[in-house]
């Protein structure tokens, strides 16, 4: 198919309020063609994510940081990606988003998308599964094919995107998996994806886990507020375990104390990280995604994918925005088609 030469997309604006009409609107954009490593990709279906909230604070951007759809041409530099494949990605935070008809990726950080499942449910997936692939088996060291099989892993904020793939992954790796939720949809939700048990994260977690037989655990994933939960991740992490953290604290914090005493291991994992650097190993995201849709194939993983917005326009958008912004989603929020 000839590559158009412009293209529907919804830009934000920073420092609007969401319910101001002018914080999302329409734009006519150029539609570059495809150099070098990159395919330019029809999209399908998007999926929201905090960090969409995050990046809307800081500046004017087409936002979006999964999508689903069809690849349209493809750069010089691409290999085994061609025009008509059905593909997944989270893309490039230092890039347009996917809030857009068309959008430029690099061919190493996608892969193709699971088949059978739709574009609303692929969609879903990207993001949170590099995030919580790279924290579990990258950062934390846990081995996919069970080494590690019977050890603990307690995920804090389980029935978001990220803990929602975690708790998956986590089980597949033969980890006993501890969820916290707070409310019944999202503490059900979490048993439905494989936790063993579940912990009320307003409630005492630290009398709650010895209830329920973790007074201490090897593994801490911590998908919600760092400083939150710090003090508590320091009491509850066993001697020489290892945490991983993914939001950034709001100020600083003691790194010693029972952090040090029990020699603990404490990991950062940013999944733009690869991208954002274009590290040696850029092409990991998309073994990861590869992987992904085997396992989402073969019936070992579930898409998270839990309600629909609608087409890809701005009112639809900005109520995922408000959506993300209330801290209470389970699963995936997506938009697919365009209006
Ligand atoms: N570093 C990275 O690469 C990276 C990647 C992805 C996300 N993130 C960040 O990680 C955070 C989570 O992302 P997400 O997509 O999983 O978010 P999300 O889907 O918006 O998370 C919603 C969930 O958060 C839970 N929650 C709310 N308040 C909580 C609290 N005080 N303690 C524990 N859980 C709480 C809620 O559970 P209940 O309803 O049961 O209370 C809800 O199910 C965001 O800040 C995001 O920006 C970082």
């Amino acid at each position: 198919m000839k590559v158009p030469e412009t293209m529907k997309a919804v830009v934000f604006r920073a420092g609007v309020a969401l319910d101001d009409p002018k914080a999302a609107e329409w734009a006519e954009l150029p539609v570059v063609p495809p150099g070098g490593y990159d395919v330019l990709v029809q999209v399908a279906a998007v999926a929201m994510n905090p960090v969409d909230t995050k990046v809307r604070g800081t500046r004017e951007a087409v936002l979006g940081f999964d999508a689903a759809g069809t690849v349209l041409a493809v750069g010089p530099e691409v290999m085994g990606v061609s025009p008509g494949d059905e593909v997944y990605y989270a893309g490039s935070i230092s890039r347009q988003g996917s809030n857009a008809t068309y959008q430029l990726v690099d061919s190493r950080i996608l892969a193709r998308a699971p088949r059978g499942i739709g574009p609303a449910a692929a969609a879903a997936l990207p993001l949170t599964t590099l995030t919580a692939w790279e924290s579990l088996f990258d950062r934390l060291g846990i081995d996919p094919e069970g080494a590690d099989s019977g050890r603990s892993l307690l995920v804090i904020g389980g029935a978001g995107g990220v803990g929602s793939i975690a708790i998956q992954l986590a089980k597949i790796a033969g980890l006993r998996v501890i969820a916290t939720a707070s409310r019944p949809e999202s503490s059900e939700w979490c048993r439905s994806l494989g936790a063993d048990a579940v912990v009320d994260h307003h409630g005492d977690l630290l009398v709650q886990m010895a209830a329920a037989g973790f007074p201490q655990v090897d593994f801490i994933a911590n998908f919600n507020r760092t400083d939150e939960y710090w003090k508590l991740m320091g009491d509850l992490i066993a001697p020489q375990g290892k945490l991983v953290l993914i939001v950034e604290p709001t100020g600083d914090l003691p790194l010693g104390g029972e952090y040090k005493r029990k020699s603990a291991v404490i990991a950062w994992e940013f999944m733009f990280t690869r991208p954002l650097f274009g590290t040696e190993d850029l092409a990991r995201q998309g073994e990861i995604l590869a992987r992904m849709s085997e396992w989402v194939e073969a019936g070992k993983i579930r898409s998270t994918f839990a309600e629909n917005l609608g087409p890809i326009c701005p009112e639809n958008l900005v109520e995922g925005h408000r959506r993300i912004l209330s801290g209470r989603t389970v699963g995936k929020l997506v938009l697919e088609g365009w209006d």
